[in-house]
């Protein structure tokens, strides 16, 4: 068991990301004994706050989060406020006395975690400040937990990268991606790899393609100045989709340790098929939402969204198709697809068995339907396998039954409990669940070529209707290699 007790500092804590899900998280952490009395959070940011002050926002946004308070005097009570400015060195010697004091006071040990919950542009800066007004310099463990965006490409990513490492080393550093914080995301290694009946299957001889799907309803709602400079190929592909696409893809590692895993998954990141140029055409597609109706809700288009650009050309939706160019996945394609705006709020994961070699029981109007297994990341969680078995009756027909797994009780969409996680392995000194700079790093360069060719060639947008599964290219995507999205339920 590692040394629990630690010195939180959030940076960022009057915004948004702290209110709905870090207090909420570290709550829940705190309500099934898994935070020792040996805690304490600093909440940093620019504006004046009392501790008083500080203390009930955290209680009212764990009362909003999870509409409890059992406990939560004593809770709050390791919360402590610092208003800071991020350029100035002063500040961050005060911080480092106050920080001194409540590590004296708790007993932390010297053990300290930076969580940078705020606009990236200030990453680099906090970083270097850390170290050079002393932060940094503790008894115990430091370590650096950082939100996204990491960068807005390769080059800029290595920038952010260089400043924090000068600060920490490459262990101490937790990027989030907190898809790798759901639950279901941790389970597709499981369900790989603690399967008999899977994992032998589990190659392009017997898997047709795969598809993965991140569907919102939400559009861009009051985050257009970043979305702006983002899209969904940044916002969404580079990091949460592309990890779904590595741990799916991924050889099994040696050990479930997390240099083992990561490396697992940096070698899938390798053999990425490099998309560029005109080929983009052929392999991606993005949209953008115009009006329409979600929900019986009547919607504006993209373009008429607040500090959005009336010809905006960012894309709110890609669809794209991955190759793996080894051994176990050459000719399989992965098909990932996301956007805002869309029918329904949903991750689901399809895998598609190849067709069985002859089929005896065709059908009259139909064909047999292939084995899919489904792996349901949100807002179910469960896993449905897909198979052919006899109608009850005179004749030999065949059709498609369901075998379903939910994991119950865990219900509610877009919950702390993925952050509750990654904290909980953060202070831990767990980082299997983050990214390693190797993924970040292969991953931009996927990405880059491809906003590369885009950012060149004009998009005619909008071209999808809000409260639809995005533009027709998508499917066309698909039917060109004679595959087509599942609609599965
Ligand atoms: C974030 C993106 O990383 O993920 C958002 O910045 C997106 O644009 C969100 O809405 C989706 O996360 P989830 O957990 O709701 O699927």
């Amino acid at each position: 068991e590692q040394n629990m007790n630690s010195l939180i500092m959030i940076f960022g804590a009057t915004g948004d990301l702290a209110k709905r899900k870090l207090f909420p998280s570290l709550y829940r952490l705190f309500e099934r004994g898994r935070l020792t009395n040996k805690f304490a959070v600093i909440g940093v940011a620019r504006r004046p706050l009392s501790n008083d002050e500080f203390q009930q926002s955290v209680k009212d946004s764990v009362v909003a989060a999870l509409g409890r308070d059992k406990n939560i005097e004593e809770f709050i009570s390791h919360f402590y406020y610092q208003s800071h400015d991020v350029t100035d060195s002063n500040s961050y010697i005060s911080l480092k006395k106050f920080a001194e004091q409540i590590d004296y006071h708790y007993s932390l040990d010297g053990n300290r975690i930076f969580y940078l919950a705020m606009a990236p542009e200030f990453f680099g800066t906090i970083a270097l400040h850390l170290k050079s007004d002393g932060l940094t310099d503790v008894s115990g463990y430091k370590r650096l937990v950082i939100e996204k965006p990491f960068g807005h490409d390769l080059e800029s990513a290595k920038e952010l990268n260089k400043q924090i490492r000068t600060a920490f080393s490459e262990e101490e550093i937790y990027r989030i991606d907190h898809y790798l914080g759901k639950e279901m995301v941790r389970n597709i290694e499981v369900i790989r790899f603690a399967n008999a009946i899977f994992e032998p299957l589990w190659n392009n001889r017997y898997i047709s393609n795969i598809q993965i799907t991140s569907s919102e309803i939400l559009g861009v709602e009051e985050r257009g100045r970043y979305y702006e400079t983002s899209g969904a190929l940044r916002d969404m592909v580079q990091n949460h989709m592309m990890q779904m696409v590595a741990l799916l893809a991924m050889e099994p590692p040696i050990k479930l340790s997390t240099n083992e895993i990561r490396s697992e998954k940096v070698r899938v990141f390798r053999s990425l098929r490099a998309v560029e140029g005109e080929e983009v055409k052929d392999y991606f597609v993005r949209g953008q939402y115009g009006e329409g109706t979600i929900e019986d809700e009547q919607v504006q288009a993209y373009r008429n969204e607040p500090m959005v650009d009336k010809q905006s050309t960012t894309e709110t939706f890609v669809a794209g198709k991955v190759m793996i160019d080894n051994f176990r996945w050459a000719g399989v394609p992965f098909y990932i697809r996301t956007g805002k705006r869309m029918t329904e709020k949903s991750t689901k994961i399809v895998i598609q068995f190849k067709d069985i070699p002859m089929n005896l029981y065709y059908q009259t109007e139909k064909m047999l339907n292939p084995n899919l297994l489904v792996i349901h990341i949100q807002p179910e969680e469960g896993i449905t396998l897909h198979l052919n078995a006899k109608k009850a009756g005179g004749h030999l027909d065949a059709q498609e039954v369901k075998l379903s797994f939910a994991n119950t009780g865990v219900h509610a969409m877009n919950t702390p409990e993925g952050y509750e996680k990654l904290l909980f392995d953060c202070m831990n000194g767990d980082a299997t669940n983050f990214t390693h700079w190797d993924e970040v790093a292969y991953s931009w360069s996927f990405v880059d070529k491809i906003s590369k060719f885009w950012q060149k060639e004009q998009a005619s947008f909008p071209n999808y209707q809000s409260g639809t599964m995005g533009p027709n290219a998508a499917d066309e995507l698909l039917e060109k290699d004679g595959f087509f999205w599942w609609p599965v339920t």
